[in-house]
């Protein structure tokens, strides 16, 4: 296994450029399975363990693809399985992606349930609710998900999602584009990673409207055509490098990003007392003598995203002050506080809201951490950390963060990445 090893106390200075977005690769590489015509040029997809997982699946199900320079070239023509079954759904809970696409081209799909995750239950309910309302029946059996549209297209209906929900918005859109009709989706994920599946999709040949807001029609056409595609930016990387910075008593540039997607997150780095700057697509940021406390709370966006809660709990163990940090997505989502605790952090604990006493001395030592964004606070900690702090099991920030240490590295960090034996 991988371990990263920080030597804390360096200053982080530089400029650098923001990769693809993950979270936007995954519905979009899912919606190439909607048409059997081919190929699709994706570009700016991150090379990360979750997008190879991701081909894995696709090429299970009979896809075709390489990737190269961020560059995936796919073709769905030969698919024909339509089931996903669990030891490729284990691995990533996005996999689920693959039902709306599959179930609207083939008139039905199997997809394994994809079960819990580190922090806490995650339930697909909203996903089966969007394909009923487009006219599928749903069982579940043998811990699959069955779906089909007995033997007819899918049809246009109303969807009324009861919460914000990323993935359901998703798949609903997926599913939709191929219905019969118009699909008019209420309470819909705005998040800018479904504002570039949208944008995909139109691409495709599906009209949208009321793209980037909550309220989304889409008009199901009988075929879609593969397109080339330019991906977005990762929001939650960008955010990630500007933490480290800040963390640092930095000052960083990133290129490449849309500053309006961060806003929430940019105006806490503000108020933490740190100079942002915005000009056309960069970003920068220059951290303050002492940083301010500043309460966040995770909600759906425009709000502060939940994937960067844990980074800035870790930016907080330095703040002069008291900040509550509180995520109303994933209430149980705070792996990251014991482990944050043992680099020295005081952070106390109390339902879904996590109380940071900063600022306090970190001091390096081994941690591990069981996702992807607790094991970024933990680089983040390692940063700033005295001495020499080891993250373990690395293989959650690879699912997520494309060479992450080489990017901190160029901006002056002292991380290595070394092989190591858990058991040993
Ligand atoms: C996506 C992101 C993930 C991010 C999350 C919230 C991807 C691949 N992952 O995950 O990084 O943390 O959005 O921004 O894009 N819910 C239900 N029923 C459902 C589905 C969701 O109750 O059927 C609930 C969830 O438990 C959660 C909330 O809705 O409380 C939001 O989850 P959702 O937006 O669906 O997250 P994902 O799409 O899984």
């Amino acid at each position: 296994m991988d371990k990263l090893v920080i030597q804390g106390g360096t200053r982080l200075e530089g400029t650098i450029t923001a990769s693809g977005s993950k979270n936007s690769s995954l519905p979009i590489i899912a919606a190439t399975l909607l048409t059997g015509k081919s190929p699709f040029q994706l570009h700016r997809i991150p090379d990360l363990k979750d997008i190879a997982t991701f081909r894995s699946l696709l090429h299970h199900l009979g896809a075709e693809s390489t990737f190269a320079d961020g560059i995936l070239e796919i073709s769905t023509q030969k698919v024909q399985s339509a089931r996903a079954p669990y030891e490729l759904v284990k691995k990533m809970r996005a996999s689920i992606y693959v039902l709306g696409p599959l179930l609207a081209r083939f008139g039905h799909a199997e997809v394994s349930l994809p079960g819990g995750c580190a922090f806490g239950p995650r339930p697909i309910d909203l996903h089966l609710m969007a394909m009923e309302r487009l006219g599928a029946t749903i069982t579940i059996k043998t811990g699959f998900i069955e779906a089909t549209t007995n033997g007819k297209r899918l049809r246009g209906g109303q969807i009324d999602f009861p919460v914000s929900s990323v993935g359901a918005t998703g798949n609903a859109l997926m599913a939709a584009a191929l219905a019969e009709g118009t699909t008019t989706i209420t309470n819909a994920a705005a998040e800018p990673e479904i504002e570039a599946l949208c944008h995909f999709l139109v691409a495709m040949g599906s009209p949208i409207t009321g793209i980037g807001t909550t309220t989304l029609a889409i008009e199901g056409q009988p075929t879609l055509q593969p397109v080339a595609f330019n991906n977005v930016f990762d929001r939650i990387e960008a955010g990630t490098l500007l933490a480290a910075a800040a963390i640092t008593g930095g000052s960083i540039t990133l290129n490449d990003t849309e500053p309006e997607q961060m806003q929430a997150v940019l105006e806490a780095f503000s108020q933490a007392g740190c100079t942002v700057s915005t000009n056309g697509n960069s970003i920068s940021l220059e951290s303050p003598r002492t940083l301010q406390p500043v309460n966040i709370t995770a909600e759906p966006y425009p709000a502060f995203p939940t994937d960067m809660q844990a980074q800035w709990m870790a930016l907080m163990t330095q703040a002069k002050g008291t900040s509550l940090i509180t995520d109303h997505i994933y209430h149980e989502r705070f792996n990251h506080i014991p482990e944050l605790n043992r680099l020295g952090a005081h952070i106390d604990i109390t339902s879904n809201q996590a109380i940071v006493h900063g600022p306090q001395h970190l001091s390096g030592t081994k941690v591990m951490s069981t996702d992807l964004r607790a094991s970024a606070s933990l680089v983040l900690a390692g940063l700033v950390a005295e001495g020499t702090t080891e993250v373990l099991r690395v293989y959650h920030l690879d699912r997520g963060y494309e060479r992450i240490e080489e990017k901190l590295c160029r901006l002056g960090a002292r991380i290595e990445r070394q092989k190591y034996d858990e058991f040993s």
